[in-house]
């Protein structure tokens, strides 16, 4: 087991590290391959934390590592207490995990709780115990509706497409409210959660700073599984607001979709923070919970609760400044009610990356998925805006949410031929679905050729682009205007400056419209031009750092700049 202890906190700073750090995700598959055989381990990530330290990120969260027959790339979880074989050892992910340490890092393990994989221990044994069995009920098996029980319980869909319920050789069906590999967990039943807790306490004894909660806002369900005969989407959010009922309830509310978003899961991150709380050291849970609006997602940050959740909100604004600015201001109020930090989030492993989903007319940017006979992305459209998106996201106080490859300006992959796709949901929609694959395609580090450094030869689990040569770490670092050092710089002075601690103050610049964002940010000036005409910089103001040039001083379209204010 790994003697390490997290990483320490600088002398002089009381705020608790993860109020205002900056998290990079890595995508274990994707990341670095050190054995070659074009998928990614950790080994292959340990030996390239160093970027990430160069980078001035604060800390890594890793998507699961666990065994797992990766129907949905580790997301169908068979062990929660060891390492998928592909990926190494638990070995190995204490030398990653000590490494880290060693940089200052801290690092963040992803937790899976709505299912398993049905490759799990337990659904085996619920599989061979029978109806009615305890085994069973650690899962949400029911008898099915017809005759002979041959539909489906109920009416609820699967997010990956189909129904949301598979029928067992003995007549059975079990809910999965993601691909049928994945069966749902029963949270009612008291010995799911004392696993699970079990689970935390594995980890956190490995040394782990926290755990990022998987469909943190799923595991409990309304009770009699009522019906609910809609489309799931992961991007729609638990919004009743918006559910395509419309107004429906006894007080002209929407009701709420029964699966998730139940009252029913705040109990169970509550009991969570007690077992975080057994242990020393800052460690924290965080919420993957498609929730909105934020009132509702930020009652998963009551203090007795999670100390971070994702702001998709955020990531799903169009770029339009009064859009975004709505979204911020929203947060920060929402944020505030509870007292925990907001988070900012552009990119992740589930939607298109940002440098492609800009790069479409505002307001139509799409949600997951792009294949090669769609529209495509105005590619440098989408770079320069998602350039002047990150400027403007690390600009804002609280924490931030980086996925691997987006300081690179990777671009998603929209080409991906059919038969190299893996998405559950590609397959599980007939194609309708394009899945996520395009924003999993495994990083360029170097070399003239592919798999340009991922790993040792040419393999690699997703075929890269030959245009990503040019956009290798190694041919971006040092280069002046490359992403790569645009995120350094961003990084840099965002520490110097304290800005995830600082406050926002929306100012008024003069002779800009309704398309610039200029807020104050401590002593920084974070401006965003997402009009058509250039914003002169505020009289005297140095520039600090920017998302593109500055012709005479003044931001042009699509450009966001931090500026030093005369004293
Ligand atoms: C989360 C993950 C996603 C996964 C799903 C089911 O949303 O981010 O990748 O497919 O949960 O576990």
């Amino acid at each position: 087991m790994s003697q390490t202890s997290s990483a320490a906190t600088p002398p002089g700073r009381s705020a608790p590290w993860w109020r205002d750090a900056v998290i990079y995700q890595v995508y274990p598959r994707s990341f670095a391959d050190a054995d070659g055989d074009g998928m990614g381990d950790l080994p292959g990530i340990t030996s390239r934390l160093q970027h990430l330290a160069d980078l001035g990120v604060d800390a890594l969260w890793l998507s699961p590592v666990y065994p797992s027959p990766q129907k949905d790339a580790g997301y169908d979880v068979a062990d929660y207490r060891d390492v998928e074989p592909v990926f190494g050892t638990l070995a190995d992910f204490d030398a990653l995990a000590e490494r880290a340490h060693a940089l200052g890092l801290r690092v963040v393990v992803d937790i899976v709780p709505n299912h398993t994989s049905t490759e799990h221990a337990w659904f085996r044994a619920a599989l061979a115990a029978g109806p009615g069995s305890p085994e069973r009920s650690r899962y949400v098996f029911r008898e099915g509706r017809g005759e002979h029980g041959e539909q489906p319980p109920n009416s609820w869909r699967s997010v990956f497409g189909g129904p949301a319920w598979t029928r067992v050789a003995d007549g059975s069906w079990y809910l999965h409210l993601f691909d049928s590999s994945q069966p749902d967990l029963d949270w009612t039943n008291p010995e799911v959660d004392a696993e699970f807790r079990d689970v935390l306490r594995f980890w956190l004894r490995r040394g782990v700073d926290g755990f990022r909660i998987d469909v943190a806002h799923g595991l409990v369900k309304a009770e009699g599984l009522p019906e609910w005969d809609h489309e799931q989407a992961l991007l729609d959010g638990a919004d009743g607001a918006d559910g395509p009922d419309g107004p429906d309830g006894a007080d002209g509310s929407a009701r709420r979709p029964p699966m998730w978003d139940q009252e029913g899961v705040h109990e169970v991150y509550r009991g969570w923070r007690r077992v975080l709380e057994e242990h020393p050291g800052e460690r924290i849970l965080v919420a993957e919970a498609w929730v909105s609006p934020p009132e509702r997602l930020v009652r998963y940050l009551r203090s007795d609760e999670m100390h971070q959740a994702f702001n998709f909100d955020y990531l799903r604004a169009p770029w339009r400044a009064g859009d975004l600015r709505r979204v911020v201001d929203a947060t920060l109020a929402a944020h505030d009610l509870v007292g925990a930090p907001s988070t900012w989030v552009l990119s992740n492993h589930d939607v298109v990356r940002h440098a492609s989903r800009l790069g479409y007319p505002a307001g139509s940017e799409p949600a997951s998925g792009v294949g090669p006979d769609d529209p495509q992305p105005d590619a440098a459209l989408g770079l320069r805006r998602a350039r002047a998106a990150t400027t403007l996201m690390l600009g804002l106080p609280g924490g931030a949410y980086l996925y691997q490859g987006e300081e690179l300006g990777l671009p998603e992959v929209t080409t991906l031929p059919a038969q190299v796709r893996q998405d559950p949901s590609f397959a599980r929609t007939g194609g309708a679905d394009r899945g996520r694959d395009g924003c999993r395609v495994p990083i360029p580090w170097s070399g003239e050729e592919p798999s340009y450094g991922f790993g040792p030869g040419s393999a690699s689990w997703l075929p890269q682009p030959p245009s990503w040569r040019e956009l290798s770490v190694a041919a971006q670092s040092g280069a002046e205007g490359s992403t790569l050092e645009l995120y350094r710089r961003l990084l840099a002075v965002r520490r110097e400056h304290g800005l995830g601690l600082g406050a926002l103050r929306w100012v008024d610049l003069p002779g800009a419209g309704p398309d610039v964002l200029a807020f104050r940010n401590g002593d920084v000036l974070v401006v965003a031009n997402l009009g058509a005409q250039p914003v002169a910089a505020p009289a005297g103001a140095r520039a600090l750092v920017a998302s593109g040039e500055l012709p005479g001083g003044a931001l042009p379209t699509d450009t966001a700049a931090w500026f030093a204010l005369p004293a």
